[in-house]
């Protein structure tokens, strides 16, 4: 097929564009780079550097290729960033995707996978959390993500448009070439690494008084290799509508932390913060619906498999992709 990938040179959207090649689709990567990276765009994909709230950036893309399908992944995607500046996330995020479905319209393409968010559920009323339950998100972050979702059901209804939302959970861990690098770094896995190759002291835990376990926030961490295997499962089906993406059960900051002293043979020490404004205490996926409609399965979740992935890629990218030559 021919795939038009926006936002591939971040991190999740890289890591597809590197599979779907493996998998002998043709690629096109759409990206600013105003935040991934020219050194994550796989060699082989054709590359066009545009911005999504251009109109006339991406209707370019579309010219002298008749895309079978879009996997829209170019967004800006920090919690906290989005509470400061909510204006970059509608006009990003909002604007640019009503750009990109009115280039698809116009071009007549109408298969699209968007990579949503749990964010959109905002504090759940249960866990694990399947597709059913209500979306209210907290945060302008996942507030964006809902409203494009919202979107692409209006414009399946009346523009014949064919779309999936893929909600993800906590993406993590890397393939051999790819990783994850944002700055500034919040996520966790990164900030632990962090401190394992010596470039902080101890790695902040955000609050330790929430009502799990342990007191720390429990998460759904989630391969973002078996991120990338769900995309190609759900372009090759004819399923429209939302998919939860997560394992299925979580872990804890803390039982992260131990996982990755194992994993690195590091101390890795920590110190307690106050919590982090906007942490919901629990997010656990129910995948049940991609496992049964899609067959999909993850097969590298397991939290060492990931921080294996993780710290090998972070050990042979101390500096993340600056100083990586583009091949
Ligand atoms: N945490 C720390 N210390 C750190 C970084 C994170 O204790 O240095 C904690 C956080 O407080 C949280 C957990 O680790 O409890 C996971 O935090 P991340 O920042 O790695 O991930 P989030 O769960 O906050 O965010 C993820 C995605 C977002 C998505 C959100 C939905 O990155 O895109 O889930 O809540 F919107």
């Amino acid at each position: 097929m021919k795939v038009l990938v926006t936002g591939g040179a971040g991190y999740i959207g890289s890591v597809t564009a590197e599979r779907l090649l493996d998998a002998g689709h043709e690629v096109t990567v759409f990206d600013n780079l105003s935040r991934g990276h020219r050194a994550a765009v796989d060699p082989r994909a054709r590359f066009i550097r545009g911005d999504l709230c251009r109109r006339a950036d991406i209707e370019a893309a579309f010219d002298g290729v008749s895309f079978d399908a879009v996997l829209h992944f170019a967004a800006f995607a920090l919690v906290g960033e989005s509470m400061q500046k909510p204006e970059l996330y509608f006009e990003n995020n909002v604007g640019g995707g009503l750009n990109l479905l009115e280039a698809m319209r116009a071009h007549g393409v109408r298969r699209i996978i968007f990579s949503s968010t749990c964010a959109t559920y905002g504090k759940p009323d249960r866990v694990p959390i399947d597709e059913t339950l209500p979306q209210r998100p907290e945060n302008p972050y996942g507030e964006s993500k809902l409203m494009l979702e919202t979107m692409l059901r209006w414009y399946e209804r009346l523009h014949s448009f064919r779309p999936v939302s893929l909600r993800y959970f906590n993406a993590c861990g890397a393939t051999p070439r790819l990783g994850e690098d944002h700055d500034p770094e919040t996520h966790l896995i990164p900030n632990i690494l962090r401190v394992v190759l010596g470039q902080s002291e101890a790695l902040p835990v955000f609050g330790n008084d929430y009502e799990t376990p342990d007191g720390t926030c429990i998460r759904d961490y989630i391969h973002v290799a078996d991120l990338a295997n769900a995309h190609l499962l759900a372009m090759a089906s004819d399923y429209v509508g939302a998919f939860n993406l997560g394992v299925g059960n979580g872990y804890s900051v803390l039982e992260v932390v131990k996982a990755a002293r194992t994993v690195t043979g590091h101390p890795i020490p920590i110190r307690i913060e106050p919590r982090r404004p906007g942490d919901p205490p629990r997010l656990v996926a129910s995948a049940e619906r991609a496992r049964t409609l899609l067959g999909w399965t993850p097969h590298r979740s397991d939290i060492h498999a990931v921080l294996e992935d993780a710290w090998a890629w972070h050990r042979a990218h101390p500096n993340g992709y600056a100083g990586v030559v583009p091949s």
